[in-house]
């Protein structure tokens, strides 16, 4: 079964003096249980309202949405679900501990159960210091962060994360890089959204590219970075010993290699140079 199913998915808003803004326009999109998937895209590209329909918290102008095989908004599709919303905001009055106590006892975790793993998701977050305090007085960071300890807290099959790295800094992003990995190790599935391209790299099966609510590409990270090479470094020792660096044209590199050998030079290094994930981005978002 796919984890994530979304079908000619459109999103009409009435905005300011009855303007209509079709923030989405008709999403085919399917996600396999298992899958890291990155969606990238630009500000306003629609990246949160597609989030808020499959979560239901919108309701589509047209086509539908399926976590699991559940219709978006359903209790029972919410269950499966780890949840991070944009901006997270939270009871300020409750701490970090109260408030996974609370997730936990909606999704109706055993205590004992939910005991461990309240420790565990404020450990593995760096909020187990402050987890007493109240969050008003935490920073940005440590908000996000709780907004994924309360995405993590009842272990489900499918986390759906509206821009999980936002408001982060290096270690916390990276932190939250390795939480992902984790997550694609265990056999979930991950599907979130960011527009930070470096993200997307690190950590994504596939990804696809939104941008004024229209998908343009959705292709494997391994084939974006294939198809990026443009050619290579060649680092080649003569017979005399002298080491050289070259730069081979992508198509010359098999009579390089031939001409070098009749050569009697050595090859020492052969390095893709290649077109990184924010070229290719920046590339189809400008079309
Ligand atoms: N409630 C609303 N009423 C009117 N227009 C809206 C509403 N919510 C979103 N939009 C419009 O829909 C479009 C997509 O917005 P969305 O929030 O999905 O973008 P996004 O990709 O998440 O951007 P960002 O990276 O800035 O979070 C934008 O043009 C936005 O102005
Ligand atoms: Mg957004």
């Amino acid at each position: 079964m796919n984890a994530i199913e979304i079908t000619g998915l459109c999103k009409q808003f009435t905005g300011k003096r009855m303007k209509k803004v079709d923030a989405l326009k008709g999403l085919d999109l399917t996600i396999e249980a298992g899958e890291v998937f990155g969606f990238l895209g630009p500000n306003g590209a629609g990246k949160s309202t597609t989030i808020k329909l499959v979560m239901g918290l919108l309701r589509p102008t047209a086509g539908t949405a399926q976590i699991m095989g559940m219709n978006a908004g359903q209790a029972e599709s919410r269950r499966t679900v780890g949840f991070l919303p944009e901006n997270p905001a939270f009871y300020d009055y409750l701490s970090a501990e109260e408030y996974i106590a609370f997730v936990g006892s909606q999704f109706k975790m055993d205590a004992a159960v939910l005991r461990q793993r309240s420790e565990e998701v404020l450990q593995r977050l760096d909020l187990w210091e402050a987890r007493k305090r109240p969050m008003r007085g935490y920073s940005k960071g440590m908000v996000q962060r709780v907004g994924l300890a309360q995405a993590l807290v009842h272990d489900p099959d499918v986390y759906i994360l509206d821009e999980p790295m936002s408001g982060l800094d290096p270690i916390g992003r990276a932190l939250v890089k390795d939480i992902i990995l984790d997550l694609k190790k265990r056999g979930k599935c991950v599907f979130f959204s960011t527009h930070i391209t470096d993200d997307v790299e690190k950590v994504c099966d596939r990804v696809g590219v939104i941008n004024r609510g229209q998908l343009l590409v959705v292709d494997s990270v391994a084939n974006i970075l294939q198809r990026g090479v443009e050619g290579y470094t060649v680092r080649v020792i003569s017979p005399s010993g002298h080491t050289e660096e070259l730069f081979v044209e992508k198509t010359d590199l098999q009579s390089f290699i031939q001409q070098a050998t009749s050569n009697n030079q050595s090859i020492e290094q052969i390095e893709p140079r290649r077109k990184d994930m924010e070229a290719f981005f920046l590339e189809i978002v400008a079309q």
